[in-house]
């Protein structure tokens, strides 16, 4: 459906035209003066500059040619020129029923379907999954449906860390350990063993042990990299004890982002773009784009117009060895060999940025992508807990998400069993839905580039603007239609039927719903899943004002009451397909 702020936009260029005024001075917007009016335009203060009149003249022809039209309830030109606008209920009443008629409530699926490709989550193997991961794989997964939702063809990729020193850290720690187990025997050529020889438990204590233990013994760290080196060039041991390393991680990893209810269509690691690698640097020599600089291989990627150094992208180390940028190059060649994607979205901690901005021009450069293939980095910041660090558990170790969620959902739990009399385990699943939305609201409620701080106190409320607050008015919604139906009332092609004026707050209710398909438009064009939030924020609240305002099941007048129930009716679907986009459901019951 064509938004509002376009229907009004085209009646204010052609009364500006009929005018003789040029079109692009009806330019409408939101009112920032809601007590005056809904829209409003400020196009006369412009055109009076250039046409060398005063602007309230103009304003007042243009308001002659407009304050008729059906649309309208009122246009007002006021000093020094403004013009005040609001929409008729008749005309939004129509737009309403239109929206709970229309697919998406009206929400228009974008003119051209691009395929995207977003790489979120990028969690590391053999690492547990903590709260820095939390954010990419949230901020993902939203824009991921948020484009579906506009119609694109997404796929999402969680892109593994899987290529590093932490796999020879392991391995080394392995051979320290059970130095008997065949992978370490090199005259071993059978089969090796199914099963693995740790746990997932095992191997998160195994990695950080590793990990310290190098950093105190250089000896232990060359040998780690020496293991790197060898399972990088095909060591078959070696090979096979990472297979079961990343089997036992990614069903962990698995495991856990299903309780965050993310779901990737893609599983590739950094190891897949490994065999993209030579025939890039062999193409990048010779079309003279990678030289020798110190040994290593490297492309310059500065450019004039730079404030600050850019320093080249480094491809090769000096010993030949390659490098997380090398990774991401030969990503980006697979990418677009298997998929040719016309945007690929980077959503990755906002410390990479410069890292980024390098990677992509040097595959612009060198063009590895096609002029109309567009890189973004979606950088976040960091979430940080209320001493404004960043998050740690009580007793400041890394808080492993399992643990997080685990919190959230036993908060949730006691919250929920102190309203009311509820069957435990109706409770805990409540918790979960709800605690789940606690976190993700929590988070993406923020501008994402912005560090935040993690309240659990804060986003467990169901007042104010949280996620339990949102689901609280779905539930109210859908209990009062259940009430409705339960007295007989049917809700199937429902339709508004009467509004009347001196209900401001059932018309703010509409006006507030039909900005539906503008919001999620720009939000996704943005990749500003907040501005989702913000809007679905406003309109719970304008909700919870019309509610406790209005009679809704004990209005007399039958006609009122059905237009009633059928703003109740998109309202709710609104704020349903709005959670849905940002990843999260709602409960049945409270
Ligand atoms: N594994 C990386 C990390 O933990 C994030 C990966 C981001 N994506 C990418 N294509 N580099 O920092």
């Amino acid at each position: 459906m064509e938004k509002i702020i376009d229907i009004i936009t085209k009646e204010a260029a052609k009364a500006f035209s009929d005018c003789g005024y040029e079109e692009k001075y009806g330019m409408i917007s939101v009112s920032n003066r809601p007590d005056l009016c809904e829209y409003q335009c400020n196009g006369a203060m412009a055109a009076a500059k250039a046409y060398k009149k005063a602007p309230i003249m103009i304003a007042n022809e243009v308001v002659e040619k407009l304050k008729d039209k059906e649309i309208f309830s009122m246009v007002e030109a006021v000093m020094p020129g403004f013009i005040n606008i609001k929409l008729s209920l008749e005309f939004l009443k129509t737009y309403m029923n239109d929206m709970l008629n229309t697919e998406n409530q009206g929400c228009e699926k974008a003119k051209e379907a691009k395929t995207i490709m977003i790489d979120y989550g990028g969690p590391n193997v053999a690492k547990p999954l903590h709260v820095g991961h939390l954010r990419s794989a949230i901020i993902g997964e939203s824009l991921k449906r948020m484009g579906r939702f506009m119609g694109h063809k997404v796929i999402g990729d969680v892109h593994l860390g899987d290529w590093g020193l932490q796999m020879g850290l392991i391995i080394t720690e392995m051979k320290k350990r059970q130095p008997e187990l065949v992978y370490f025997d090199e005259s071993y050529t059978g089969e090796y063993p199914p099963e693995a020889p740790f746990t997932i438990s095992e191997l998160e204590e195994i990695y950080p042990a590793a990990s310290a233990y190098s950093k105190e013994h250089p000896e232990y760290k060359e040998e780690a990299m020496q293991a790197t080196y060898l399972l990088q060039h095909g060591n078959r041991g070696y090979q096979a004890l990472w297979n079961h390393i990343l089997e036992v991680s990614v069903n962990d990893l698995k495991k856990n982002y299903e309780k965050l209810n993310v779901e990737f269509d893609l599983w590739k690691k950094e190891s897949d773009a490994q065999p993209y690698i030579p025939e890039m640097v062999q193409y990048m020599k010779d079309n003279g784009y990678a030289y020798l600089s110190d040994g290593a291989l490297v492309v310059d990627v500065k450019e004039e117009k730079d404030t600050k150094e850019i320093p080249p992208c480094m491809i090769l180390k000096s010993d030949g060895a390659s490098l997380y940028n090398t990774t991401d190059l030969a990503t980006i060649v697979e990418r677009m060999k298997l998929f040719r994607p016309d945007e690929i979205i980077y959503v990755v901690d906002k410390r990479q940025e410069l890292y980024f901005e390098q990677v992509f021009r040097c595959a612009r450069k060198t063009k590895l992508v096609e002029e109309d293939t567009s890189l973004r980095f979606l950088g976040f910041g960091t979430m940080n807990g209320k001493d404004g660090k960043p998050f740690k558990t009580r007793a400041g170790g890394v808080m492993r998400l399992e643990h997080l969620i685990g919190e959230i959902n036993e908060e949730m739990f006691q919250k929920i069993t102190q309203n009311h009399e509820v069957e435990e385990n109706e409770a805990k699943d409540t918790a979960k839905i709800v605690g789940l939305s606690a976190i993700k609201y929590g988070d993406l409620s923020n501008q994402a580039s912005k560090d935040y701080v993690f309240d659990v106190e804060r986003f467990t409320s169901f007042e104010g603007n949280t996620g339990p607050y949102i689901l609280y008015t779905i539930v109210r919604i859908k209990s009062i239609l259940n009430k409705y139906k339960e007295q007989g009332g049917s809700i199937e092609g429902l339709q508004a039927v009467k509004l009347d004026e001196t209900n401001e707050s059932a018309k703010s209710l509409v006006l507030e719903a039909a900005r539906f398909n503008g919001v999620i438009e720009n939000a996704f064009a943005e990749l500003a899943p907040h501005k989702v939030c913000s809007y679905i924020y406003n309109l719970a609240n304008t909700f919870n004002h019309f509610y406790h305002e209005t009679k809704i099941l004990a209005e007399e007048d039958e006609e009122k009451k059905e237009s009633y129930i059928a703003l109740l009716l998109l309202t709710e679907k609104i704020l349903e397909t709005s959670i849905g986009v940002l990843g999260f459901e709602a409960a049945e019951r409270m």
